[in-house]
């Protein structure tokens, strides 16, 4: 019974609108091919307006989490819109700062997206090109300030 009842609901709960949006997005990010791989394979999902929308994020709940983490993340780091940070350097600088220190501290990609794509789980040797591109491109911005 508390199967059925079970089922049900999450049938029902299918029916609710869930938001996909991928706003249109600029190409403003200068850095290495390699670099921009990387990000493209474990971060742009998230960070960035080209989100390739995953087959379980349109399976709720998961939907519900996947959706509100992709907005969240947009609001504090969006590469497509890397145009308006890198207008002003501090800005731009910050960002990479903090793409570095997130990447260092293994806090990004999360665990849970690394679990379901392997593609975003980069190696050390990768992390460190990342981090070592993030902190020297934070530092010359900083100084050409
Ligand atoms: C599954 C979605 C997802 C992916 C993939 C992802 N992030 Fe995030 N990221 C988030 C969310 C959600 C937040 C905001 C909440 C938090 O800090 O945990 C965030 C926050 C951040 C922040 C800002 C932290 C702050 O203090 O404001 C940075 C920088 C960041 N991510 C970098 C990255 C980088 C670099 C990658 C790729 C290596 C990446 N993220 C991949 C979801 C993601």
């Amino acid at each position: 019974m508390a199967g059925i009842f079970f089922g049900v609901a999450l049938a029902a709960i299918q029916l609710l609108p869930v938001p996909h949006t991928n706003p249109p997005w600029n190409a403003s990010l200068q850095a290495p091919d390699a670099v921009i791989g990387m990000l493209k394979r474990a971060c742009y999902d998230c960070h960035s307006n080209q989100t390739r929308w995953p087959w379980y994020s349109h399976v709720a709940p998961f939907s519900w989490l996947v959706s509100r983490h992709v907005m969240e993340a947009r609001r504090r780091l969006n590469f497509s819109e890397w145009e308006a940070y890198a207008s002003d350097p501090e800005t731009a600088s910050h960002k990479l700062g903090e793409i570095a220190d997130q990447v260092s501290s293994a806090k990004m990609a999360p665990w849970y997206y690394r679990l379901m794509h392997p593609e975003a789980r980069l190696t050390l040797a990768e992390r460190q090109k990342l981090i070592g591109w993030a902190m020297s491109t934070s530092t010359r911005l900083r100084s050409s300030d």
